[in-house]
């Protein structure tokens, strides 16, 4: 079997990285979030205060920022100038401001460049926005996955409420409806799905059916 790169797009929380993890794991192929490297800078121009409107301030940031993605056996962690963020990234006060980082056309190219260094060698799973349109426009594979916007708010809801975190069902749907216009009306490469994608609607799908729809489709293309 030949090793692929796989795209996998499509809006806020569709399970893009819960799929896109368990799809690497099976077979044994890396997985990069690319989101989290935006998620980075976001948490770091929120840290210094930087002005989220300022296209070439914020990619004077990225310029000074090193953003590393690390798959240990608990799983992935992100370093942000050498500092463990995984969870800080995470936080609403992130969520609701990285999609004004990441419209700013120099971050994307930035953003963009650094991705593709990681795709050097297939064998990758890749989940974002852009993948499969500009990222790796040759992927063997490409995933455009989506979901209504009350599955995946419910599923946030219910992830949340187990974590034990507090959790607010029509404020979700609110932040994922405007992330999700944010991310599809910018200029630079919007969350569209490309010409070669295949659909994958998971709104009544489990994660395991998710999985092995996307595992079968590679297993034809080896
Ligand atoms: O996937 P995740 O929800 O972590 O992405 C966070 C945000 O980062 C997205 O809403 C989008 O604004 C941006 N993003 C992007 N292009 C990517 C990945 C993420 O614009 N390839």
């Amino acid at each position: 079997t030949k090793a692929l790169a796989i795209a996998i797009d499509g809006p806020a929380a569709a399970g893009k990285s819960t799929v896109a993890k368990r799809v690497a794991h099976q077979l044994s192929y890396i997985y990069i979030d690319t989101g989290a490297m935006y998620r980075s800078l976001t948490l770091k121009a929120l840290t210094e205060e930087t002005d989220l409107d300022n296209e070439d301030q914020l990619a004077d940031l990225l310029q000074r920022t090193a953003i590393v993605l690390s798959q240990s056996e608990d799983g992935q962690h992100v370093f942000l100038d050498g500092e463990d963020v995984s969870l800080d990234i995470r936080t609403n006060e992130v969520t609701s401001h990285v999609s004004f980082v990441a419209k700013h056309r120099k971050v994307r190219e930035e953003m963009v460049k650094r991705q593709q260094d990681l795709v050097k060698e297939r064998g990758v799973v890749m989940d974002g926005r852009d993948i499969g349109t500009h990222v790796i426009p040759d992927a063997e594979v490409k995933i455009f996955m989506i979901a209504s916007v009350e599955e995946r708010a419910e599923r946030r809801h219910k992830e949340n409420t187990e974590k034990g975190f507090d959790s607010d069902l029509e404020q979700l749907k609110m932040e994922i409806r405007k992330r999700d216009e944010i991310d599809s009306k910018r200029e630079t490469a919007p969350l569209v799905k490309a010409k070669d994608a295949i659909e994958v609607d998971t709104t009544s799908l489990s994660i395991g059916e998710v999985v092995n729809k996307i595992v079968t489709i590679v297993h034809q293309k080896e």
